[in-house]
């Protein structure tokens, strides 16, 4: 069975993080990388595995080590990415698309594919990726990064901030009504978007800075990290941890500059209806409860023996993560 998570890391303060020992290089042959600039850059620095293939201990201590997210935060979404894409039974998850590194794929309609795997975790509207129903879901498109810059021009004086952020998050949603059929807005897709327009402020931003420009992204930074991977020279993680507090409070902000409710296109662009059913950003427990029984249960619909226990096991360890948070815990699978 999957061992238990490890603790938090024991200290949470600023350092260097792109150090003789974490080296840039370029992914090699059979490397899986994928839709998350975070895991990408932290697998080419090596604090996770360079091949691209890791456990959900391996995630939980790089993004704390590499950038300083929270303990509860980096549990809770690496738990959620691992359940869906990862591997159960050999405790593996790839950042990118499928590989038989995870070992034999469960059952289908469970598939281990990796966090690229459209739907469960991977989703639309993203900030420097397509749509999978465009194309391409995986790798950084250029011309959604000018977007990136421009917006940042117009709303952040230049730089990648909360008024940019919040205004580039409904820009991607609004492009998506507009061009793609199949738009899906819903949690946890829902939730993890607006969260992923707050990660380059919180984790791409050089944690010596202080006030103002402790939350202005420089685009060529933010740059390096979507498109390459890469951190810049001497780069040094944030000075505090980012976790669900502090990512909450974010996420609030945005989505009052630019609120919309989650919901779907119905087969044709343009088509945008608001799905009462979806849990709300702020209904985390909903949110929760809504991801093991309609996400993962979509997955798993009879798992048995060793496979039912190991996702058992995963389940807990999620719900262990909500820590503080008292939701009720959905019942283990049988
Ligand atoms: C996007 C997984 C941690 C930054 C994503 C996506 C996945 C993912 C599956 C694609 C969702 C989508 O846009 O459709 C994870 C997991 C993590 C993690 C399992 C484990 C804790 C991090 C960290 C950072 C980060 C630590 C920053 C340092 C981002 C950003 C995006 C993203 C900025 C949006 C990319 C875009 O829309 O262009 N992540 N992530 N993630 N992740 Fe992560
Ligand atoms: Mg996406």
């Amino acid at each position: 069975l999957p061992p238990p998570p490890p603790p938090p890391i024991a200290d949470t303060s600023g350092r260097l993080v792109h150090d003789a020992a974490h080296p840039w290089h370029a992914p090699e042959e059979g490397d899986m990388r994928g839709p998350c600039p975070g895991l990408n850059t932290l697998a080419s620095h090596g604090w996770l595995p360079r091949d691209g293939v890791a456990t959900p201990a391996q995630i939980i201590t790089a993004v704390q080590e590499g950038f300083n997210m929270g303990y509860d935060l980096a549990a809770f979404v690496t738990y959620a990415g691992h359940i869906v894409d990862g591997n159960l039974l050999t405790n593996k998850l790839s950042i990118g698309q499928a590989t038989n590194r995870t070992g034999p794929p469960p059952p289908p309609p469970a598939h281990a594919g990796g966090l690229s795997a459209h739907g469960a975790f991977e989703g639309d509207a993203s900030i420097t990726r397509g749509d999978a129903y465009l194309g391409d879901n995986d790798s950084f498109n250029a011309t959604l990064f000018d977007e990136f810059v421009s917006v940042s021009e117009k709303y952040g004086g230049g730089a990648y901030d909360f008024a940019a952020a919040g205004a580039l998050r409904m820009a991607r949603i609004r492009d998506s009504i507009a061009r793609n059929p199949y738009f899906r807005l819903l949690a946890p897709r829902y939730h993890t978007a607006y969260a992923e327009s707050v990660f380059p402020i919180a984790f791409f931003i050089d944690g010596r800075r202080t006030g103002a420009e402790r939350t202005r992204l420089d685009p060529a930074v933010a740059r390096g990290f979507f498109e390459s991977a890469r951190m810049p020279p001497d780069f040094w993680r944030s000075s505090s941890p980012w976790g669900r507090p502090e990512v909450g409070i974010a996420v609030d902000a945005l989505y009052r500059a630019h609120p919309i409710s989650p919901g779907s296109n119905n087969g044709t662009v343009d088509s945008y209806t608001h799905d009462p059913t979806s849990p709300r950003l702020h209904q985390f427990c909903e949110m929760y409860t809504d991801y093991v029984n309609v996400t993962v249960r979509e997955l798993y619909p009879n798992a048995k023996g060793v496979l039912l226990a190991a996702l058992n096991k995963n389940l807990d360890y999620l719900y262990s993560a909500l820590g503080r948070t008292s939701c009720p815990q959905v019942p283990p699978f049988v």
